[in-house]
């Protein structure tokens, strides 16, 4: 499968970083094997566009088509502006802003419905994790974040709360483990139709523990957060998933 790393560069950056990312990334050597997906501020979609030669997405979409949703962005508006694909339930949505797996599943059909690649995020807590419950927890929350969702274009995203933005990566291991629980899961929902879902993970992703998280066999890419501010630290991230799913 070919490999996926997207920066969601969260609320960061400014026009003058897009523009010394994109000066940094031009020089450095196109990747075959690999998608490569930027999704910076709604704000700065366009400068990332007409700046660098990468795919683009978005941090969120409205679950509404149009209205009287201030200030909502609607799936449609994100495809006029160029993106291909959007993340939904990202954890700090999920923990900031109240969003359920139902609302998740409903931002993931209306992006779908625009023509987007949707990438829903799921993940457990520490004390999920502590309590040993982690499996059983992403497993509801990836089938109710998924349920009328078509899989067909789809992406999900492993983003174990604990490990994000904290240094701590899982290890390679319990990141494999938790893809392979997400992999029945997509199995079960969708049978043959879930072979063609990569299932990417997040949490502290670097270009010195990249590498071992993609020779996993259920690994196919990575969300990447603070790494992927800089324009050499996201090409090695994604160098490393090029390599990996050679
Ligand atoms: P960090 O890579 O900064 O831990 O963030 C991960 C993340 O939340 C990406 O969506």
């Amino acid at each position: 499968m070919k490999g996926l790393v997207i920066a969601n560069w969260k609320m960061n950056a400014s026009l003058e970083a897009v523009r010394v990312f994109a000066e940094k990334w031009q020089h450095l050597p196109a990747l075959t094997n690999v998608d490569t997906v930027i999704c910076p501020p709604g704000p700065y979609l366009q400068a990332v566009k007409s700046a660098m030669a990468v795919e683009l997405g978005a941090q969120d979409a409205s679950a509404h088509v149009a209205g009287a949703y201030t200030g909502e962005v609607s799936a449609e508006m994100l495809r006029e502006l160029g993106c291909q694909w959007a993340i939904v339930g990202h954890s700090e949505r999920r923990a900031y802003h109240g969003e359920s797996s139902r609302a998740v599943a409903e931002k993931a059909m209306a992006v779908m419905s625009a023509g987007l690649c949707p990438v829903v995020c799921v993940g457990e807590t520490l004390v999920d994790r502590d309590q040993g419950r982690h499996e059983e927890v992403v497993a509801e929350q990836l089938k109710a974040s998924i349920a009328g969702v078509s899989p067909e274009p789809l992406v999900v995203a492993y983003e174990p709360v604990w490990a994000i933005g904290t240094g701590v990566t899982a290890t390679a291991e319990q990141a494999d483990g938790m893809h392979g629980v997400i992999r029945a899961c997509l199995n079960q929902v969708y049978g043959s139709e879930s072979f063609g879902i990569r299932v990417i993970y997040g949490g502290s992703v670097k270009p010195e523990n990249a590498g071992e998280l993609f020779v996993c066999e259920n690994i196919d890419g990575a969300l990447v957060g603070g790494a992927s501010l800089e324009a050499e630290s996201f090409w090695k991230i994604a160098q490393a998933a090029n390599a990996g799913s050679q």
